[in-house]
């Protein structure tokens, strides 16, 4: 039986699974493992999804890609051609865009301690917008457009008050949270206030984020009533009225069969109403609504690739592990969240499972482990498994852990595979130390 996970156009006619119509065993041969690979497709066909809804519901919307979880040359221009916006955190994500001629307009610069090097970067290339996070960001953003003599678009993050879970969201959680401004104490006000009167900022809007891998919309569609009531207290205390309503990102994926998150549409869905119901018990306009999916652009999009190497049975019931090549430096998530993962075999995704193995990694550590009680066929050095919905949070969180090389990328659309990150070499690992017995004082 073949994993829900995938679908009839996972296979090819030898049987095999095939990522974006190339066959995985073909891909693992000419690029090597360990693989991150993207259908890039199906990242293209859910940036449709998304984009659909707003329009069939008439409002002005934005969709920015949350690029933490996959920044890439590559991805950048994938979004740009799909004519979508992208977040940025990091001056080395922003340098990132710009190497992939991202239109920097529709940039947005996100972060809760920015440095001045990283504003100044920002200003100097002009982002689209900066979404100011705290009263030391302002201060640092008024000096270097006045320094850069230039003005900039920001958005005001503030904490709404709701904490959304996987599955569940808490009216009174996320308080206590190390982004943007307090509602209830007027900080967001003051903020606004601040804001207002400098000469170098216009402000757009007002965003939130309320969580990660959220299941239901009823958190998003709190927020943005939430969101709107601050516009409107605003708008009557201030004079002032947004432009843009941004509920930030979260929307939760499928990473195995048993967890249910809803599907995009109904995420937008809910929150277009839930904005539009309050819009009009408040009276003000309606503004543009803007979401920031990074998981969800990319997650299911994305495999990795890995080679069996040994087997460790242990007698007395307990389950074998099967080592593969890669592990906790390609997908710290199983390890720093308990994340959960679905692996096929990638010759033979129909295959009937034999066994249930624990995957383990190679990196010396007990805990990498990338998957427990996995169904599978019986296994041999050199076969090759895919570890699916791998796309988000997986190579950007990768790291050089006992200094193993990260892994190649590969994006792959229509039956053709491109490299798109090159593999790390054991050389490149070193690429940054200095040799201390050369180094004259
Ligand atoms: N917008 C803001 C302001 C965010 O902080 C985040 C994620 C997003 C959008 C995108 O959220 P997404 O749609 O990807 O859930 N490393 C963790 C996830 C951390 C998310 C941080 N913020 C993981 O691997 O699950």
């Amino acid at each position: 039986m073949m994993n829900e996970q995938l679908t009839a156009d996972n296979l090819n006619d030898a049987g095999h699974l095939q990522i974006g119509g190339v066959d995985a065993l073909t891909l693992a041969h000419q690029f090597d493992t360990p693989l991150y690979v993207y259908d890039i497709n199906k990242v293209r066909d859910q940036i449709q999804r998304f984009k659909h809804v707003f329009e069939q519901r008439h409002v002005h919307y934005g969709i920015s890609y949350a690029s933490k979880a996959f920044s890439s040359i590559g991805i950048y221009q994938v979004m740009a051609q799909e004519g979508i916006h992208t977040d940025v955190v990091s001056g080395g994500e922003l340098q990132t865009a710009i190497n992939a001629g991202f239109p920097m307009a529709k940039v947005a610069f996100h972060g809760n301690n920015k440095s001045r090097e990283e504003l100044e970067m920002a200003v100097k290339h002009d982002v689209g917008l900066i979404i100011v996070d705290n009263f030391h960001e302002i201060d640092l953003l008024n000096k270097v457009l006045q320094e850069q003599q230039t003005h900039c678009k920001v958005v005001i993050r503030i904490t709404p008050g709701i904490a959304a879970h996987t599955n569940s969201y808490i009216a009174t959680g996320q308080v206590d949270s190390k982004f943007g401004f307090d509602l209830q104490s007027g900080q967001a006000d003051r903020a606004l206030q601040i804001i207002l009167q400098s000469e170098r900022m216009e402000v757009f809007g007002v965003h939130a984020h309320i969580g990660s891998q959220v299941f239901d919309g009823r958190g998003f569609n709190a927020a943005a009533r939430k969101l709107v009531d601050v516009a409107a207290h605003w708008k009557a205390q201030y004079g002032y009225e947004v432009s843009s309503i941004n509920v930030g990102g979260g929307f939760g994926i499928q990473y195995s069969s048993l967890q249910s998150p809803m599907a995009p549409e109904d995420f937008v869905d809910g929150i277009i109403t839930a904005m539009e119901e309050e819009v009009q018990k408040t009276g003000i306009n309606m503004p543009a609504i803007w979401i920031e999916p990074g998981r969800s652009l990319v997650g299911p999009a994305g495999y990795t690739l890995y080679t069996v190497g040994s087997r460790k049975d242990i007698p007395g019931g307990y389950e074998p592990f099967i080592s593969v090549d890669g592990g906790m430096g390609d997908n710290i998530r199983p390890a720093l969240y308990q994340a959960e993962y679905e692996t096929v075999y990638a010759r033979d995704p129909q295959a009937p499972a034999t066994e249930r193995v624990r995957i383990a990694g190679k990196y010396c550590e007990s805990g990498d482990v990338l998957a427990m009680h996995q169904p599978l066929p019986k296994t041999h050095p050199g076969d090759i498994l895919a570890m699916l919905d791998t796309g988000a949070y997986g190579y950007a969180m990768a790291s050089n852990y006992n200094r193993n090389p990260r892994p190649a990328v590969v994006f792959a659309e229509n039956g053709e595979a491109r490299l798109v990150i090159r593999r790390e070499t054991p050389a490149d690992v070193s690429r940054l130390d200095l040799n201390y017995l050369a180094v004259k004082m």
